[in-house]
């Protein structure tokens, strides 16, 4: 079985988590999630459990096993990271190497699997250079982006930003399995 990383951040998206961690997790694949505080905001870590069928992750200090080093042992496990939705604020600690939360610290453990970011932001932040510089960045470093779409946002803004479709995710992830 394939064990998925999937991070959720800050963002009204985080709604959309609950689909992705559903259907993967029906079509077989393992799950384990890690919400930033953020992302516990939008929606509760007992949904994405009870979706997943595994225990969600959200605090770094929280070592419930003496013999192992949680984040290093979830980094070291999976065969894939998936942020979705990816807030303007993680892509930035990812960009410069912040490892100030679970989700960052496993991010950075992680070697040598596919690494996808479905960024979700409004328009102005999603255009504005800084976040930009950090997604050239983080390309640099072999993540991939899996492109927000032009929507209507839920600021009322119209412009690019949305997270991209749920099952565009899906089958982003799908594919990299298969080939
Ligand atoms: C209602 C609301 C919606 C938000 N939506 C987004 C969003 O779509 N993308 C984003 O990057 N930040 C959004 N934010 C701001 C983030 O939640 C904030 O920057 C937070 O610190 C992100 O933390 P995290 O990356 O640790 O989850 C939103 C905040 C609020 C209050």
């Amino acid at each position: 079985m394939k064990n998925i990383i999937l991070g959720v951040t800050g963002s009204i998206a985080a709604y959309k988590a609950a689909d992705i961690v559903n259907v993967l997790t029906k079509d077989g694949y393992n799950v384990d999630v890690i919400m930033t505080k953020g992302g516990m905001a939008f929606i509760t870590p007992l949904t994405l459990q009870s979706l997943s069928k595994n225990r969600v992750y959200t605090e770094v200090f929280q070592e419930d096993y003496p013999r192992e080093i949680k984040h290093i042992s979830l980094a070291k496990k999976a065969d894939l990271l998936l942020i979705a939705p990816a807030s303007a604020d993680i892509i930035g600690k990812m960009a410069n190497g912040i490892a100030d939360d679970m989700l960052s610290s496993v991010v950075l453990a992680i070697k040598d699997i596919p690494r996808y970011i479905a960024p979700a932001m409004n328009t102005n932040m999603y255009e504005n250079p800084i976040v930009q510089d950090n997604l050239a960045r983080l390309k640099k470093y072999g993540f991939q982006i899996i492109e927000p779409k032009e929507a209507r946002l839920a600021c009322g803004d119209l412009g690019k930003g949305a997270m991209a479709d749920v099952d565009v995710i899906i089958q982003t992830v799908k594919k990299c399995f298969e080939g």
